[in-house]
């Protein structure tokens, strides 16, 4: 893969990885808007296409029929991440419900489906000054990123949080019930044969169990500039 050269243009790929509910998309849509930089949200296009599966009544198990429906469909990322759209629908909203992350988490376990969004998301971020959220970031999608972070929480933490915006959106839910998800997520992203969620060596670790929102967000800043004078 031909990359231009960080030092002359400061446009940086950044990578974030790390599991579900850590905190990894507000940190990332943060950072990119601190640095006028592009942010790519990479669940959302396993969100939307497992959305499309479901709407199509398409089986989650079925690998050949998800990659040919991934091929025929055209999903956008805008607005620094605030809009998903699927075949130029809006989806924003539709793609966060608990139905559409289980069904994410299905559908991104085929390796024919992975490849085909991989070499979409490579497109996207290859021209640089952008930051990419997901599993496999800085391990598959850009093993050679310039800065990769892993941001990590504990799951009764991420599960808290997830009850507590639920709560703030008038959405009745239970936090024990939460938690099993995530941990079940957690479960199926990290033993999956097809790039599971592994934190890279040289990725930078975060624990938003104990950093707060803008921590976390400052020291990835710091790290930027650290990055930019070497
Ligand atoms: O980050 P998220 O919760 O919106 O991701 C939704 C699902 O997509 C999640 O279960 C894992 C999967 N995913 C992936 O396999 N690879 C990525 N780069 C991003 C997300």
């Amino acid at each position: 893969m031909t990359r231009r050269d960080p030092a002359v243009s400061n446009r940086l790929i950044i990578a974030i990885d790390g599991p579900s509910g850590a905190g990894k998309s507000t940190a990332g849509r943060a950072l990119a808007k601190k640095l006028g930089y592009v942010f790519l949200d990479t669940g959302a296009m396993y969100r939307a296409l497992a959305l499309k599966a479901l709407r199509a009544g398409v089986t989650l198990d079925a690998e050949d029929e998800l990659a040919e429906l991934a091929r025929r469909t055209r999903i956008e990322l805008a607005g620094n991440g605030d809009l998903v759209t699927l075949d130029g629908e809006d989806v924003s909203g539709a793609i966060r419900t608990r139905e559409v992350s289980a069904a994410a988490s299905r559908v991104s376990t085929h390796p024919k489906v992975r490849r085909l969004m991989v070499s979409r998301q490579q497109e996207l971020g290859r021209p640089g000054g952008v930051v990419l959220d997901g599993r496999d970031v800085g391990t598959v999608v850009f093993p050679d990123a310039d800065l990769k972070f892993y941001l990590d929480a504990d799951a009764r933490r991420r599960a808290e949080r997830r009850h507590a915006e639920l709560a703030a959106a008038g959405v009745a839910s239970d936090v024990d019930a939460i938690e099993r998800e995530i941990r079940a997520r957690d479960h199926a992203d990290s033993t999956r044969p097809d790039s599971p969620l592994t934190r890279a060596p040289d990725a930078v670790y975060l624990d938003s169990t104990v950093l707060g929102a803008e921590e976390v967000v400052q020291r990835m800043a710091t790290a930027v500039q650290e990055k930019l004078r070497a």
